[in-house]
């Protein structure tokens, strides 16, 4: 039976399907009026890089890309030699939705490792330990993890210690892909200190610094936590396919979003509006959700006709088919009455 209710104006599919932040639009309007010199060589860009600075109180290298994919390949390819691997979680956005990029751009092997709720685990990582200083096996040179990870959980600040502090000890650097990182700063403290205690005390050495999903256009930034790790980045983005003429319009974005921590505001509005969403269906027990979104995704399970009948309303999309799954996930905007919304064509579905 169809669903009679309004449909949500904003759906419940991705944070990507979401509009950009009036901020980083208005910052795009100043930015387009008269010339600047192109490739980043503009006012813009070198007041966003300083931003970065101060953001982590350090002397950061903040290089600009297209986008998270670009930006992953960009930032995995300045840490990289030949013959050098890159360890990930079998969940990694770089390993599983980035179409091989990684291997077919920088030429590198991903080394998908033990993974526990989309998190490498130190037992994973110590598993590519033997391939260390063997001719015969491809050499494992960088780590990358995902905060907020893809299946929308968090590792605790400790957990990147941890890992950090392994990958050191095994002569690996530590990138961090921050698709998500305004959420995790919001869930995790939601300051400048968290974010620094999250990223490069904690001894990640590159950081992509998602601004996409937390209100911008398009645009993100590859941030390195010293200038040695970044001497020869002009050329690997350049030739990644990640070097932006009109840097001015990324850059703006970027210095829109950090003023006032305006990224975390934003991480924050998608992360309350997944506690309510959850809030309000965690009671319906054929949804099989039990415990509180660490961030702003949901993954309750859902089958036909129930499924495709929400999914024609106010789209969302499939997660795991085999175990019924499905994933919700608010954005910067989602609003009270969206979650209304759905919430009532959820529970028209289900008392059907
Ligand atoms: C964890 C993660 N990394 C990176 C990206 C960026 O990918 P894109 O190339 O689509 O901007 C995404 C986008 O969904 C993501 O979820």
């Amino acid at each position: 039976m169809p669903i009679v209710l309004p449909a949500p104006e904003r759906w419940f599919a991705s944070d990507n399907a979401a509009g950009a932040a009036p901020q980083v639009l208005e910052a795009l309007r100043e930015a387009n009026e008269g010339h600047a010199l192109a490739y980043g060589n503009d006012p813009w860009t070198r007041r966003a890089q300083e931003a970065f600075k101060s953001l982590f109180d350090r002397d950061v290298v903040t290089q600009f890309a297209y986008g998270g994919t670009g930006a992953n390949v960009f930032a995995l390819g300045c840490l990289l030699r030949p013959a050098e691997a890159v360890v990930c979680s079998r969940n990694a956005h770089v390993t599983y939705d980035e179409t091989g990029a990684a291997e077919r751009i920088i030429g590198t092997k991903l080394l998908e490792v033990d993974t526990v709720d989309g998190k490498v685990t130190p037992l994973g990582l110590s598993s590519v330990e033997h391939l260390l200083g063997s001719e015969h096996h491809v050499q494992p040179a960088v780590l990358t993890i995902t905060q907020a990870t893809e299946m929308g959980t968090l590792y605790s600040i400790d957990e990147i210690r941890s890992l950090c502090d392994l990958a050191h000890d095994m002569g690996l650097l530590v990138h961090l892909d921050g698709a998500r990182i305004a959420n995790a700063v919001a869930a995790l403290g939601g300051s400048r200190a968290t974010l620094r205690a999250m990223t490069f005390d904690a001894g990640v050495d590159v950081v992509t610094f998602g601004g996409t999903k937390c209100g911008g256009v398009f645009g993100e930034a590859v941030v390195f936590a010293r200038p040695e790790l970044a001497e020869r980045s002009k050329y690997i983005r350049k030739q990644t396919t990640q070097l932006h003429s009109k840097m001015r319009f990324i850059s703006a974005q970027y210095e829109a979003l950090l003023q006032d921590d305006l990224f975390i505001d934003l991480g924050r509005r998608a992360n309350t509006a997944a506690h309510s969403l959850f809030t309000r269906v965690s009671e319906l027990s054929p949804l099989d959700l039990h415990v509180q979104p660490a961030v702003n995704s949901l993954f309750p399970r859902l089958m036909d006709p129930a499924k495709s009948t929400l999914q024609e309303w106010s789209f969302f999309w499939d997660w795991d088919v085999a175990a019924s799954q499905v994933r919700w996930m608010t954005a910067w905007d989602t609003s009270p009455t969206d979650i209304e919304r759905f919430v009532a064509g959820v529970r028209q579905v289900i008392a059907n």
